[in-house]
């Protein structure tokens, strides 16, 4: 298996340009692609551009130069009735579960609303909750419970089970144990590596956090003032990182690990 593979990609950002109003741009001539079925990591210290590359990558922003194309379309002009065929396709799980999930809502109302939006029948939802949950390691019951009275790392698969509720090829996933303790910081981790053997998905996994990113993604671009300043495989970048910025992340991540 290449990194790269043959197979065409199913994300792919081709020299973007992003500047919000009055700053220096967000993101400067980046290009990334994610193949399907495998993960691309994007790391860079906080300010570096990486929720913005995450939001052109969903369609919620839209490009000032360059091209960003989900399954060969412009997910930012998706319209029509294939729109929201194409949007089941590619999904989000943010980084602040407990600020996406609405408060008033049981978590397994959450998750059957994305299986409406879906298609899925009524008589159906109940079961297919259910089974999300079983498949983010939930207790089915927990479905009842509103997000209050839920841990950071339950909320965390609640979201995941709404990301998989349409079934995506692509799930965009935005510092996604960034909130959460280190036990469940991993077992999150094990979680998303254990869904895309079962289930073929691909993921854009963003961090801060080299240590994290390498745990799950084959390749990674490398973010830094809102340009891409190193890309290659992972196991490369964590041997033998050419950029004096990858050495940086690579330090400060040895610093934070275990003995
Ligand atoms: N809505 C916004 N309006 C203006 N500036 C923004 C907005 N969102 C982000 N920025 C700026 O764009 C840059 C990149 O931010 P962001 O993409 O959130 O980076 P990261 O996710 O890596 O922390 C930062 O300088 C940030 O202050
Ligand atoms: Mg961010």
């Amino acid at each position: 298996m290449t990194a790269t593979g043959t197979a065409a990609p199913l994300l792919l950002l081709d020299t973007v340009t992003k500047r919000y109003p009055g700053g220096r741009p967000a993101l400067d001539g980046v290009s990334l692609a994610v193949t399907p079925g495998r993960t691309t990591g994007l790391v860079g210290e906080s300010g570096s551009g990486k929720s913005t590359l995450a939001r052109l990558a969903l369609g919620l922003l839209a490009p000032d130069a360059g091209t960003v194309r989900f399954a060969g379309q412009d997910p930012y002009r998706l319209r029509g009735p294939s729109a929201a065929a194409v949007r089941a396709r590619l999904q989000f799980v943010p980084q602040n579960p407990r600020g996406s999930l609405n408060p008033g809502l049981r978590a397994g109302s959450a998750v059957a609303f994305a299986l409406a939006v879906h298609g899925t029948p009524r008589r159906q939802r109940a079961e297919a909750v259910a089974g999300l949950f079983r498949q983010v390691g939930l207790e089915p019951g927990l479905a009842r419970r509103y997000p209050r009275e839920l841990s950071g790392g339950q909320l965390q698969r609640v979201a995941i089970a709404r990301a998989l509720a349409t079934g995506p090829e692509l799930v965009v996933c935005d510092e996604p144990t960034s909130a959460l303790d280190p036990g469940s910081q991993a077992q999150v981790l094990d979680l998303l590596a254990e869904l895309r053997q079962r289930t073929g998905v691909g993921y854009l996994f963003i961090s801060h956090d080299l240590a994290v990113v390498r745990q799950l993604a084959d390749r990674v671009s490398v973010l830094r003032h809102g340009r891409v300043v190193e890309e290659g495989p992972v196991a490369d970048l964590w041997s033998a990182p050419a950029h004096p910025y990858t050495r940086a992340l690579l330090a400060a991540a040895d610093d934070r690990a275990p003995g």
